[in-house]
């Protein structure tokens, strides 16, 4: 990684940014995302490599919304991981995920947790160079198909 990238929590105005450099994530559209962002406590990060949207990352800060999830703790959770194909394997992930957990650090929570399908190695193998371990199975949940899925925590 040759030149240092930036971090800013992305609002609706950045839509059209998200639409053209990234595909749209999981089930919900952007802007139904960034609408969200304020009453749910949720924030959707962007990581910026000069000026260039290369990837997002979002805190739900309202607990896990996953009932199987939500039985056993209850603190924030980060999703939506996403680095643009172009510039995978060069550490961005780790650095924005790194910078999500200050952030809630920052507000002096002490657990996170995440989703994560089985068959995501290249994501699986992130969380664990990061300290996330496996909390509980939580089953298949569309649209990710018959894949099974775990959910992972992490002490901040
Ligand atoms: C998963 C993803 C976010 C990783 O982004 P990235 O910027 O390439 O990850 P990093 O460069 O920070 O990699 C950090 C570590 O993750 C693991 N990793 C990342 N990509 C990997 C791959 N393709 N295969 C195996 N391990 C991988 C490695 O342990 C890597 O450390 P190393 O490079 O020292 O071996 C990216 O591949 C992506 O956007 N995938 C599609 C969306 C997705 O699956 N998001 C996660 C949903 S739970």
């Amino acid at each position: 990684m040759s030149e240092l990238p930036s971090f800013r929590q992305l609002t609706q105005d950045d839509c059209d940014i998200l639409e053209k450099a990234l595909p749209e994530p999981g089930d919900v559209d952007f802007q139904t995302k960034l609408s969200r962002q304020t009453p749910t406590g949720y924030g959707l990060y962007g990581l910026f490599l000069y000026d260039q949207l290369i990837g997002i990352g979002q805190i739900r800060r309202q607990g896990p919304n996953d009932p199987k999830a939500a039985s056993h703790s209850s603190y924030p959770e980060i999703g939506n991981i996403y680095i643009v194909p172009g510039m995978r394997r060069r550490g961005y992930a780790h650095l924005l995920i790194k910078h999500l957990e200050a952030i809630l650090r920052g507000e002096n929570y002490v657990l996170v947790g995440l989703a994560v399908g089985d068959d995501n190695t290249a994501a699986l193998s992130l969380y664990k160079k990061l300290g996330y371990h496996k909390l509980v199975s939580i089953g298949t949940k569309p649209p990710h198909g018959t894949v099974d899925r775990h959910y992972l925590q992490k002490e901040l």
